[in-house]
């Protein structure tokens, strides 16, 4: 069956982006010209997406209003005539219906905020989408996968190799063997130390999952850092349903960190239509 819905895990703190954190969603934060939120919506869309869950927490309702209409906003463009910004606004609308926002009322773990889309997903494939990384690919990361689980069915994840020092942060695969991009596994683990991680390929926050998922997660235990992790859910449907890591073409950003939230304004900026040159002298001169 076809991957229509997406969940997009957003009631996390954003604690290591604070103080910027404090009073707007991570989500929020602009990435140039639009939230990050933004370009994961976009890249859920590409991939032919046609509802999206979000599960959001307490002081999350800025993601809730940027999706709705801004009726004084629009009005008050249209009075203007600043007909181009309208527009821009009109176009990323999201079909009405097609976005649910369901709260997670305790941060548990990645795994619990997953387990909490369960009645609005169903019982049908889905996908999800870490909003903390940003994917810059054409076509888009998950559009990738996408057309990877077309040809292998069951579930898959979106993987990146990281340096070594690295893969401690990061829920790491056991790769077996691989067909291009398609890599077969035998194991994944949360957040191993670095001497027994079983390789460098990282989790990069994007799954498609099989329904079978929810009831793992209904009684996972705590793993890594006292959370459910759906790492630990995942390498047990492992043992019961085909699982692959697909190795994507393209740059993850991890906005959830200064830096990595600092290169994904910068490589936007770099690449953007109408401040891409501009931004180019500003840093050359800079460093020069
Ligand atoms: C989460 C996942 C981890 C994954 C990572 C990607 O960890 O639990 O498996 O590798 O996202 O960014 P977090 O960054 O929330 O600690």
């Amino acid at each position: 069956m076809r991957v229509r819905k997406a969940v997009l895990p957003v009631a996390g703190l954003g604690t290591r982006v604070l103080p910027a954190t404090k009073a707007i969603p991570k989500e929020m934060m602009p990435v140039v010209d639009r939230p990050a939120i933004q370009y994961v919506v976009d890249e859920a869309l590409e991939a032919g997406i046609e509802h999206i869950v979000f599960v959001t927490g307490r002081n999350k309702g800025a993601i809730e209003d940027y999706f709705d209409r801004a009726y004084e906003l629009e009005t008050t463009l249209q009075n203007k005539g600043k007909d181009g910004v309208l527009a821009e606004l009109q176009e990323r609308l999201m079909v009405p219906g097609a976005a649910s926002f369901v709260r997670q009322q305790a941060p548990l773990g990645l795994g619990h905020a997953i387990w909490c889309a369960r009645d609005i997903v169903g019982d049908e494939p889905f996908a999800v989408l870490l909003p903390d990384v940003i994917v810059k690919a054409a076509p888009s990361c998950l559009a990738q996968m996408v057309t990877a689980y077309d040809r292998v069915g069951g579930n898959v994840v979106a993987v990146d190799p990281v340096p070594e020092a690295r893969v401690s942060s990061y829920g790491v695969i056991a790769p077996a063997g691989r067909d291009g991009r398609v890599i077969e596994m035998t194991g994944m683990v949360e957040k191993p130390p670095r001497d027994s991680a079983p390789s460098n390929l990282a989790i990069t926050g994007r799954y498609i999952l099989q329904p079978e998922i929810f009831r793992l997660l209904a009684d996972q235990a705590t793993g890594a850092g006292g959370e459910i992790q759906l790492t630990d859910a995942m390498a047990r449907l492992m043992q019961v349903q085909p699982f692959h890591a697909y190795e994507f073409e393209g740059r993850p950003y991890d906005c959830g960190s200064k830096a990595g939230y600092f290169e994904a304004v910068l490589a936007h900026a770099l690449d953007h239509e109408e401040i891409g040159s501009e931004a180019r002298a500003m840093i050359a001169a800079a460093l020069g």
